[in-house]
């Protein structure tokens, strides 16, 4: 069992200190307000969140739970310190994080005094960058102690709903940590070892990030079933029974599928039927700024590829994919005809392979209908090497399995850029992902 401090008693801190003291660890519960310090430690909650005076009043009553306002003197006591403070927006939208300095100068001073190595977890939300870049020189410079050697330092983002936040809390979907330093991933580990859920281990900066993008992802959705509601209201048919069947499809719907980042969508149908979707809200007049947005964040997702190509300084370029996806021949609105396009109006000589064109290649009529820009054929090649000798840059387009073996083959003073996510790490050297 651990000796934990919680720094902020509000929902997420208390929450954390209700639950964490009924698992049967010591936790002292720190917070700056006198008037929620007084509630807590009469095992009174100050906020309405279901089981949770219960939890309170039991592990005041056993002393797994005491209260203080004291830090530093806290730190002394315990091994992790967790951090749940308010991050409120400023007045430009960004993170006011005044709290969160406040209670590092103070972590700072508790680290100074002691000899044993502490662990200080941010579960406050914070933007990516926060914790390396602001928490940790200032813990560092304040305490004159080093993060990996004398203290720990890590991320653990809360995923709680309030009203259910104690049933969330031991029911999680999965646990995600956040760690510059093997000590400090041990000893949470530990701590969550009997949580049923996994465990998700990562560097601080991706943790951080996961915190805001299910955060974007949940808002995102309430407004997709909110624009299609509106519309199924307005065509006279009941929203709640079309978005009911819509989650009934876990395969494509309410799965990974179409989750990955990596390039621009297209095709026969995606784009067709959102500008159709777009045109009959509008015929209703009818606003709906999240549908109406994607097909333009599509654009801009292509024109960033471009830009990105534009900037290696290269101009022969070697396309391999030209289809919309692997494993057909349809190129009707395909992501990767815009950007050929784009690439030969902008002066770049550009070759093309794609094993699913070969039999347009053989018709020799030179026409075909089904190439909406018809000069895009003379620069197709049946022979990947061909491509790939000539190019500067090798773009991966779209998951072709022949595709797969490229970026470890490819000679290294070639640029690849991988636009699918063959590539097993980041961006470095001449290896550039589109989004990783
Ligand atoms: N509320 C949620 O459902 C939820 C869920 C997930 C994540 N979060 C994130 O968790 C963080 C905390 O959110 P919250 O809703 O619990 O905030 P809150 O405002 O309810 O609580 C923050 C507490 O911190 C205390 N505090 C501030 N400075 C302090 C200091 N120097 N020392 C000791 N105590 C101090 C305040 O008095 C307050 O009680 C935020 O970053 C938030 O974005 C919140």
């Amino acid at each position: 069992m651990a000796d934990i401090s919680i720094i902020g008693l509000g929902y997420v801190g208390l929450v954390c200190a209700a639950c964490q003291s009924n698992d049967g660890h010591t936790v002292i519960g720190i917070d700056v307000d006198p008037q929620k310090r007084a509630l807590v430690s009469s095992g009174v909650s100050p906020i309405v969140e279901k089981d949770l005076d219960r939890y309170l009043a039991k592990s005041i009553s056993n002393k797994r739970l005491t209260v203080s306002a004291d830090i530093a003197s806290s730190i002394a006591k315990t091994n992790i310190t967790f951090v749940c403070v308010g991050t409120p927006s400023d007045s430009q939208g960004g993170l006011e994080l005044k709290y969160i300095e406040q209670a590092c100068l103070e972590i700072a001073q508790g680290l100074k005094a002691i000899s044993h190595f502490h662990v200080v977890v941010i579960r406050s939300t914070v933007l990516p960058g926060t914790v390396l870049n602001v928490v940790k020189p200032l813990l560092e410079k304040c305490s004159g102690k080093r993060v990996g050697i004398d203290f720990g330092l890590a991320t653990n983002p809360e995923f709680l709903r309030e009203g259910t936040a104690i049933h969330d809390y031991n029911h999680p979907p999965m646990t995600v940590i956040g760690t510059s330093d093997s000590q400090s991933e041990a000893i949470l580990s530990d701590l969550y070892s009997s949580l049923p859920c996994e465990l998700v281990s990562l560097d601080i900066e991706t943790a951080e990030l996961v915190k805001y993008s299910c955060n974007a992802w949940h808002a995102t959705k309430v407004a997709f079933a909110n624009e299609i509601g509106s519309l199924a209201k307005s065509i006279g048919v009941d929203g709640r029974k079309v978005m009911k069947t819509v989650c009934m499809d876990k395969v494509l719907n309410i799965s990974e599928y179409y989750m990955r980042p990596g390039f621009a969508f297209g095709g026969s149908c995606l784009p067709k039927d959102l500008r159709a979707l777009n045109h009959e809200a509008r015929k209703r007049h009818m606003q709906l700024p999240l549908l109406s947005a994607v097909l333009e964040s599509n654009r801009k997702h292509i024109y960033k590829v471009f830009t990105q190509i534009k900037a290696l300084g290269q101009t022969r370029i070697g396309l391999l994919g030209l289809s919309f996806k692997a494993g057909t021949d349809d190129l009707r609105e395909s992501p990767l005809v815009e950007l050929a396009s784009l690439l030969t109006s902008k002066g770049f000589d550009v070759q093309i392979y794609d094993p699913n064109l070969n039999e347009m290649l053989s018709n020799d009529n030179g026409v075909d209908p089904r190439i909406p820009y018809p000069y895009l054929l003379r620069l197709l090649s049946e022979d990947m090497d061909e491509v790939i000798d000539f190019a500067e840059v090798v773009i991966i387009g779209n998951n072709e399995a022949e595709f797969s073996e490229v970026e470890s083959t490819l000679p290294h003073h070639k640029h690849l850029l991988d636009l699918v996510g063959f590539m097993p790490g980041t961006s470095g050297d001449n290896k550039h992902g589109v989004c990783w």
